[in-house]
């Protein structure tokens, strides 16, 4: 199969959603620090047109090369770097793409690495166990399967996967090892646990704990997020899609607490954490696909959308106004009260 046949293979999901949970604009300027086959990228340049600009990141060398194809008609708006989101802000300071209106993480694999071009994410094809989304990083599914030792495999297998087999795959793995192939690992597993559970296999969750483990994607989406707010703009939108139940408690948990001026303990007679809010939740409730969608594009079914806007913090509000009143544009000017307010806006906006 051709890259261009692979790229179109992917569909990207909830699209008319994130458009309008990122509140797009035309001449704004977004993030979309999954950008994988630049599905969710091409609608962002359409609707912030003209003038928009895109940053894409992809830690999967492939994925930038082919969204570079599908976003050649954007190319003087975009800017695609090969990196990992656990250096966002790095990224962006690099670049000097800051402060910007929305910023999208898409988690999880695209279609392109899941239909078995031999990076070992799917135990429908033979490969070997790799994993890496890039092939520069040191540690293989091979390296984590094949040495770590039998209670650690037990733990990964239990918390990454949610596997309620989680010992007796970990002990098997240990008997039979050396495993080298996806294939001999998912057809082990099946082996421990039985046949498919309806339509799910049996690898399922070992394969995802694999993943998250040799990817430290867990880690890396909090380390993430919390780099995204500081990059946003007042009212910018921070819009995340995950696949599973541990990305999405993660994210909804951050957001939660980031839309709270307290996170004290509640029995706490006044507070001592000192927190204020930075994000206003969007949607208090999570976006699912409609079955429509699901119908179409069955890899949309767990997908969970969940959105939130910047707001600006009692510090940075003290801040600006601070900066604003004592500066000398306002003395020298001696701006009245609805100057002052149209002025701090704009403060607000180049936050
Ligand atoms: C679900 S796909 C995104 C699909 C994309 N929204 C589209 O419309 O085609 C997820 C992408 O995120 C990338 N990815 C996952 N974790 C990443 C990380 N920590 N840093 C950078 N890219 C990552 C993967 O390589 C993959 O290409």
């Amino acid at each position: 199969m051709s890259h261009m046949m692979l790229a179109s293979a992917h569909i990207p999901v909830l699209v008319k959603e994130t458009i309008e949970a990122l509140a797009v604009q035309p001449g704004g300027r977004y993030i979309d620090c999954t950008l994988g086959g630049g599905g969710h990228a091409a609608a962002i340049l359409e609707h912030s047109s003209p003038g928009g600009q895109l940053l894409g990141i992809d830690a999967d060398p492939e994925a930038i090369k082919i969204a570079g194809r599908r976003l050649e008609a954007y190319s003087g708006s975009t800017l695609l770097i090969n990196e990992n989101f656990v250096n966002l802000q790095v990224i962006c300071y690099k670049y000097d793409f800051l402060p910007v209106h929305g910023i999208l993480f898409d988690l999880g694999l695209s279609s392109l690495q899941l239909n078995g071009n031999g990076r070992g994410f799917s135990f429908q094809h033979k490969a070997p166990l790799d994993m890496r989304l890039n092939p520069n990083q040191e540690i293989t599914a091979a390296d984590i399967v094949n040495t770590y030792g039998e209670a650690e495999l037990a733990h990964l297998i239990k918390t990454y996967g949610e596997e309620g087999f989680g010992r007796q795959i970990a002990r098997r793995i240990v008997q039979e090892r050396p495993i080298q192939t996806t294939l001999q690992l998912a057809q082990m597993v099946e082996r421990v646990i039985g046949r498919r559970r309806g339509r799910i296999h049996p690898a399922t969750k070992t394969f995802q704990a694999l993943r998250i483990t040799v990817n430290q994607e867990l880690e890396h989406l909090e380390l993430a997020l919390r780099q995204a707010v500081s990059l946003l703009g007042f009212e910018g939108r921070l819009v995340v899609i995950s696949y599973h139940s541990l990305e999405d408690r993660i994210v909804k948990q951050f957001m939660q607490r980031e839309s709270k001026d307290c996170i004290c303990p509640p029995d706490t007679p006044t507070c001592v954490c000192g927190h204020t809010a930075s994000l206003r939740l969007i949607n208090k409730r999570v976006i699912t696909p409609s079955l429509a969608e699901v119908q179409i594009n069955p890899r949309s079914r767990s997908a969970r959308l969940r959105a939130a806007e910047r707001v600006v913090t009692q510090d940075e509000h003290y801040k600006i106004v601070e900066r604003l009143c004592s500066s000398a544009e306002v003395k020298a000017n001696g701006w009245r009260r609805p100057t002052l307010l149209k002025k701090l806006r704009q403060a607000f906006l180049a936050t």
